[in-house]
């Protein structure tokens, strides 16, 4: 009999929540809500299978404050920690969240140690060499989520200026999931086919890029109160989705890279394919020197996080 995928989401905060909304509306499995906080995973998950009727998804959620009901998940997204306030960076999150994925992959590899991982915790490349060092996975099991949520920030920005459907607009970033260290790519970008540089003018161009590196501080400042969750969650999902439906989808994704690209021993953010083996391979693009160059600062920024960890 064939079973449905089982999905684990820890952190049931505004993300994980999200996540798990994105999840339920596309009916990629079974779900199991894990948080600290007593009674907000159940309540969480009682709500969401409640919309069910109305939405049509067929498939349990459970919430819990343990692992128990976690054991032999298919993927598990880790979200757990804190998130940042106006004036903080994500690296600023450092040392309270090392503790958290640390005690959460202890466990998540001791139920479901078959999984593909998912980190999504703050500051992300860090958290992704973290996870990947403590659960000694390999790497094609862990893949942080950074690129999907940095691309369709790009891709809306592209869109607006454009004015023209979301639809017909590709393009990827690569890179740190920083402010400062991102790198969107639109020399790779297009309209329908059509490249980027050919509808928008440098200088529009260059506010693009911009905008889109500071895509979550923006929201972090209209906020105040924390960061976003709707994309995020809708990017969590959109790699979940290609796991368990062995799509095969081009996404870019924080990966653990072992010579390619030139870097060894860190992660990051790279083209990958997604599928039922989790990153089934890291796509190497035709960088020019400036390209090259960017992403060789935004390494060398990711190494400075490493470092930090203290491993
Ligand atoms: P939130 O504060 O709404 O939720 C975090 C949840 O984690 C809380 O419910 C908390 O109780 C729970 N938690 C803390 N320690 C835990 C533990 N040991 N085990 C299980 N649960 C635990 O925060 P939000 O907005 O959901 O963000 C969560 C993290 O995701 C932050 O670090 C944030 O920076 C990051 N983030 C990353 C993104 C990315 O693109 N990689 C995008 C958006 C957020
Ligand atoms: C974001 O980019 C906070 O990393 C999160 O919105």
């Amino acid at each position: 009999m064939l079973k449905r995928p089982k999905i684990t989401i820890v952190g049931a905060g505004n993300v994980g929540h999200s996540a798990a909304q994105w999840l339920a509306a596309k009916e990629l499995g079974d779900m199991v809500l894990v948080d600290i906080i007593e009674g907000m995973p159940q309540g969480k998950a009682l709500d969401l299978r409640q919309a069910a009727p109305i939405e049509g998804y067929d498939l349990t959620v459970v919430g819990s404050n343990g692992y128990e009901e976690t054991a032999g998940s298919d993927v598990v997204v880790i979200v757990a920690g804190i998130a940042r306030k106006p004036g903080m960076s994500r690296e600023d999150l450092i040392a309270t969240n090392a503790g958290i994925i640390r005690s959460v992959v202890e466990q998540v590899m001791k139920h479901s140690p078959n999984a593909v991982l998912i980190p999504v915790t703050n500051p992300l490349d860090a958290m992704t060499y973290l996870t990947c060092k403590v659960s000694g996975f390999p790497p094609q099991r862990v893949i942080g989520q950074s690129g999907a949520l940095d691309s369709t920030r790009f891709r809306t920005f592209i869109a607006m200026e454009v004015g023209v459907s979301v639809e017909d607009v590709h393009g990827l970033v690569i890179g740190a999931h920083t402010d400062k260290d991102m790198v969107p790519l639109p020399r790779f970008a297009h309209v329908g086919g059509v490249p980027l540089s050919a509808l928008v003018s440098a200088d529009r161009i260059t506010a693009i890029v911009e905008r889109t590196r500071r895509g979550g501080a923006e929201i972090v400042e209209l906020l105040k109160t924390g960061s976003a969750f709707i994309a995020p969650g809708a990017a969590i999902a959109q790699m979940v989705e290609a796991i368990v439906r062995d799509k095969k989808r081009l996404i870019p994704a924080c990966s653990y890279l072992d010579g390619q690209y030139g870097e060894r021993d860190v992660c990051i953010g790279v083209p990958v394919v997604l599928g039922a083996g989790g990153r089934e391979r890291i796509v190497e693009l035709p960088l020019n020197d400036q390209e090259r160059e960017a992403f060789r600062k935004s390494v060398a920024a990711v190494r400075e996080q490493i470092a930090l960890l203290k491993l």
